[in-house]
């Protein structure tokens, strides 16, 4: 067992010696010509997963996210987003500066997905002269800041077709949609069904050292391909990161449900500890946030010394991730440590 045990987030895996072995051996050209045989096969077998035509590879889940809000939107229109998405709290304003966009936001309940009522009650009157164009909703499966919690596919349709009969597109933040999928067990296909485009990343859950990909129509990827240009994304022979995405689809998708099972055993380890409060309801995949009566970098701070490492996600909300890295051994305690840390 490690001293130190890392929940910080799922992306703190480090490759595996199989996955690094794929990295060593793929076949690689230069992407930016369209040459990589690697790039190719990856990003046909993720279209495919996910049911649409195209998929293009990008360096990170930032980047791919502005790059399906900039391509599916003109300057000056306005994106729906809700009020604890990762689009508009840690992807530094990115939309404004560079797609020109505005973010609308809304309180959805709780997994992040809004009601078809509440999505109406955001249709503008379609004055040009003062207000901008509503273009695009953006949604996020699992959903991060409110726990990694998923919305029944019935209510992502729902909302879907909602904004699709106001005019919207709708783009799908699936940084985690393998870990949405796994806790519902259905095919990824069935979310991203509701989403016109999408992103879907390799390193969370899927343990690859970086790359996510931007998923849609064929005519959309033509637009994203300019846009990731653009934006400095065009990688060489980046079929070496294409390589370890197949090895991820091959050995670490079907295992997600073990992350799943860690972060439930630590919120129930922790559900009776004195000075905080954990909702195991919304502990649908795996991550954990614990509500903490003192100050969240504080305890933040004293884990980190019993060795165990966590993010402050609010002043008072405290984040643990489940992933590949971290044994259910570790997770046992990981707990045991933060009882400690919480009783002090
Ligand atoms: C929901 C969600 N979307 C997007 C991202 C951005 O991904 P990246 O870190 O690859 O830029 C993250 C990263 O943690 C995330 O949690």
């Amino acid at each position: 067992m490690s001293a130190v045990i890392d929940l910080r987030s799922d992306t703190v895996t480090r490759p595996s010696e199989g996955m690094r072995q794929a990295m060593a051996s793929a076949e690689v050209g230069d992407d930016v010509f369209g040459e990589d045989p690697t790039v190719r096969r990856l990003e046909e077998r993720v279209a495919a997963l996910l049911g649409k035509e195209a998929a293009l590879l990008c360096p990170s889940g930032t980047m791919a996210n502005l790059i399906g809000v900039a391509s599916a939107t003109t300057p000056g229109e306005e994106v729906l987003v809700d009020s604890e998405s990762h689009i508009l709290h840690y992807e530094l304003a990115g939309t404004a500066m560079i797609a020109g966009v505005q973010l609308r936001n809304f309180d959805a309940p709780s997994a992040g997905c809004p009601t078809p009522t509440q999505l109406e009650s955001l249709r503008r009157l379609g004055d040009p002269d003062h207000e901008p164009r509503t273009a695009l909703l953006c949604l996020e499966q699992s959903h991060n800041r409110r726990g990694g919690t998923v919305t029944p596919i019935a209510e992502l349709r729902s909302a879907a077709d909602a904004a699709h009969r106001m005019g919207l597109l709708v783009h799908l933040d699936g940084a985690r949609l393998a870990n949405a999928a796994a806790s519902r067990g259905v095919p990824m296909a069935e979310f991203s069904a509701c989403a016109d485009s999408l992103t879907f990343s390799l390193s969370k859950g899927l343990g690859c050292p970086a790359g996510t990909l931007w998923v849609g129509s064929a005519e959309g990827r033509r637009r994203a391909h300019t846009w990731r240009k653009r934006l400095g994304g065009g990688m060489r022979q980046v079929g070496i990161l294409a390589a370890a995405g197949l090895f991820a689809l091959d050995h670490n998708l079907d295992r997600l449900p073990e992350d799943h099972r860690k972060a439930r055993h630590l919120a129930e380890a922790l559900q009776a500890a004195s000075g905080l409060r954990v909702d195991t309801q919304l502990v649908q995949t795996n991550i954990v946030l614990l509500e903490t009566s003192a100050d969240a970098t504080t305890i933040v701070e004293r884990a980190k010394r019993e060795g165990v490492l966590t993010v402050p996600f609010a002043p008072r909300t405290v984040r643990c991730v489940t992933h590949l890295d971290v044994s259910m051994e570790e997770v046992v305690a990981a707990a045991e440590r933060l009882r400690r840390v919480f009783a002090a």
